[in-house]
């Protein structure tokens, strides 16, 4: 582990409520990726204000609802399915957020709450799992935020879709659900197909951040070699966010 890689000058001032947190929690807790920079950068492009009723769908370990609810002042639903809510429960009482933070164990498609109970939902590196279903985002995921409410994703992904497999450079390396890793434009297309949003955001990060969020920590944790591999060529995590559109909630 290089714990320097992870916490340069330059990072600390592009990063600055993710520095505020221990690197060796958001280390131990993470599932896949540095997931504070991720959300920090996605709520950068999101309005969320105190009080707030949000859904972390897909949350892992909950540093991410956690950070939510600490930076943002909203209430944070932790949604997972693997990671169990009572684990959850320990790192949210420890944070002292417990009138703030509820965990729960939910599938995806079948999510125990009413419609538009949400006024907004954020799902970091979780919805390349189960978002690519052509029927999800609008039989499921959309009505679960009030319209005019926000959803914001962030996804691994690609620059450009690729034309059938993975190309040469990364065939000793790419498995097949990586698969599920699409390019802004593909996701851009799914969710305007649903008829039930604006897009607002839609890219790989400023400056090229998406790759080298993805390049830096495998780098640090001495992960996937694949990443330096790809030389930010073809992979980068993907960020987006659309409102859903005005209207009453579906039934
Ligand atoms: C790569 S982990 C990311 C976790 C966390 N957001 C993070 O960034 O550390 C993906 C998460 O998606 C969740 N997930 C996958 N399929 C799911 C489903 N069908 N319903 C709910 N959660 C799901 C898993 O439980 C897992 O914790």
């Amino acid at each position: 582990m290089n714990r320097d890689l992870l916490s340069t000058p330059e990072l600390r001032a592009r990063y600055p409520r993710s520095t505020k947190y221990d690197l060796d929690w958001i280390i131990e807790n993470q599932l896949g990726s540095h997931c504070l920079w991720l959300l920090e950068s996605l709520c950068a492009v999101m309005e969320l204000r105190p009080g707030m009723r949000v859904l972390d769908l897909g949350c892992g370990k909950a540093i991410s609802s956690i950070f939510l609810a600490r930076e943002f002042g909203v209430q944070v639903w932790a949604a997972d399915l693997w990671i169990s809510p009572t684990d959850n429960w320990t790192r949210i009482r420890a944070a002292g957020l417990e009138a703030q933070v509820f965990p729960l164990r939910a599938e995806a498609r079948q999510m125990p709450f009413a419609q538009g109970f949400f006024d907004a939902l954020v799902g970091i590196n979780s919805l390349q799992f189960f978002g690519t279903d052509d029927y999800y985002l609008h039989r499921h995921l959309i009505q679960l935020v009030k319209p005019g409410g926000q959803i914001g994703m962030v996804v691994p992904g690609l620059l450009q879709e690729f034309e059938g497999l993975a190309p040469e450079t990364l065939q000793a390396y790419w498995q097949p659900d990586y698969y599920s890793w699409h390019a802004p434009d593909w996701w851009q297309t799914r969710w305007r197909r649903t008829g039930m949003v604006e897009v607002e955001t839609c890219d790989t990060f400023p400056d090229g951040e998406g790759y080298q969020i993805f390049r830096r920590f495998e780098q640090a944790i001495g992960g996937d070699p694949m990443i330096a591999e790809d030389e930010g060529r073809h992979i980068s995590f993907v960020r987006m966010v659309v409102r859903r559109s005005p209207g009453p909630a579906q039934s």
